[in-house]
């Protein structure tokens, strides 16, 4: 097994790096503060190749790897989670079930504008009586002809009231349970498809989740994403791609948590020397940097296997489960390494910690992750 970065993995970690620093970071408390959409940045991140990292250049993307996917997510929310997980959300929960899933049409059209960051796109399986049990599908969708007509109330889209294109799950068939779910391509520039309301959020406050109301929405059967009855199942296989994402995502904020509580503790004296000689600060930064590093690797494990094609379902879960464990971890160890400096918005620990909380709980639960891992293990 080879633990270096190959070349373009070093280049995009530089580019992502740099673009972080100079254009995220900036901002970044600021919109937050004001639950700003970052549109300018998001319009940059096209450009870059940040929004399809994994996508195939032939259909607009990067045409690069998981692990360097991984490498972006982590880069970007390293400052800012609320970036970090807007093109999360457009690499793995929209543009990789496309391109996985989707028909030659479908790719051409649909994805190739999202991947190059024409467009953004959303993902949409949460409703408000759908959470861990997503299954349990209200929206319904009726056929109509060549049309399907939908309806329903939808929640926590993140990128939703942004969104040109969302990944919507409905119900065509609720005598077959989740076998009676289907997947769309819905165009939010279509009349029938309306945000109710944009969340106020602990943190990621700069990623706009919406609530969202389908009223008759009509929409062509060719907008499709697989056939009919197949939703659930694309549902949890853009998830399990999307559980990297989130890991990811969640080792950056501990990154950045980290990097803030050893650049302190070096600079803060108390008792006439810097806290880092103290060794209840100094054994709490080691503690981080080790869990980072594990949370780091099992992410870049999850991303290999996925490269190479092999069943990577409970790795991602693993990962996920044990990145945003940690990033919880390190920020609360990050604020109480600043003392009350910590608490305060004047440094960016607040801020970490109240992003971290997130990762505990979208793309599936801590409880879930546990859940899918054991199931998995007991194969
Ligand atoms: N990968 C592929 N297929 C899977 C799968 C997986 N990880 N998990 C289940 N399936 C398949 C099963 O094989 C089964 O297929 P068949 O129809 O062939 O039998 C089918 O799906 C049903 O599986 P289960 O019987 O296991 O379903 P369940 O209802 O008992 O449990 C669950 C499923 C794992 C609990 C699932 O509901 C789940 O993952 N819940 C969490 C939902 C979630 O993650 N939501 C996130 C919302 S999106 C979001 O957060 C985006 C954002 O804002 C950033």
């Amino acid at each position: 097994m080879d633990f270096q970065l190959n070349e373009d993995q070093e280049f995009i970690r530089k580019t992502a790096r740099e673009f972080a620093e100079k254009q995220v970071k900036p901002t970044a408390a600021e919109r937050d503060e004001k639950k700003e959409w970052p549109a300018e940045i998001v319009k940059k991140m096209g450009e870059l190749g940040f929004m399809g990292v994994a996508v195939s250049e032939e259909y607009g993307g990067a045409g690069l790897d998981y692990v360097s996917y991984a490498i972006v997510i982590e880069e970007l929310s390293r400052v800012d989670a609320s970036v970090g997980v807007i093109a999360s959300v457009n690499n793995s929960l929209v543009c990789y079930g496309i391109e996985k899933f989707g028909t030659e049409e479908q790719k051409r059209e649909i994805l190739t504008p999202l991947a190059s960051g024409q467009k953004l796109g959303a993902f949409s399986l949460s409703e408000p009586g759908a959470g861990s049990d997503a299954a349990a599908q209200k929206t319904i969708a009726v056929r109509d002809g060549d049309y399907y007509i939908i309806n329903g109330i939808k929640n926590w889209v993140t990128n939703g009231s942004e969104a040109d294109t969302i990944l919507l799950m409905a119900m065509t068939d609720p005598t077959k349970g989740h076998r009676g779910i289907s997947a769309f391509l819905v165009d939010t520039h279509q009349p029938g498809v309306s945000v109710v309301k944009v969340e106020d959020k602990l943190g990621i406050r700069s990623a706009h989740s919406a609530q969202m109301a389908y009223d008759n929405y009509r929409i062509h059967k060719s907008r499709m994403l697989g056939e009919e009855g197949q939703g659930f199942k694309i549902a949890m296989t853009i998830l399990n791609a999307g559980r990297i994402g989130i890991a990811a995502q969640a080792v950056g904020i501990a990154q950045g948590a980290y990097e803030a509580a050893l650049e302190y503790a070096k600079i803060r004296e108390q008792f006439g020397q810097p806290i880092i000689q103290f060794e209840a600060v100094g054994f709490t930064l080691a503690d981080m940097a080790t869990r980072i590093k594990a949370a780091r690797m099992l992410t870049w494990h999850a991303a290999w296997k996925k490269d190479r094609g092999e069943n990577y379902i409970a790795d991602a879960s693993m990962a996920k489960l044990f990145a945003s464990e940690t990033a919880m971890w390190t920020a609360t160890k990050s604020i109480q390494v600043h003392g009350s400096n910590g608490y305060s918005k004047e440094y960016p620990v607040e801020r970490f910690f109240r992003d971290a909380k997130i990762t505990e709980i979208y793309e599936g639960t801590s409880e879930i992750q546990r859940l899918v891992i054991s199931r998995e293990i007991a194969r």
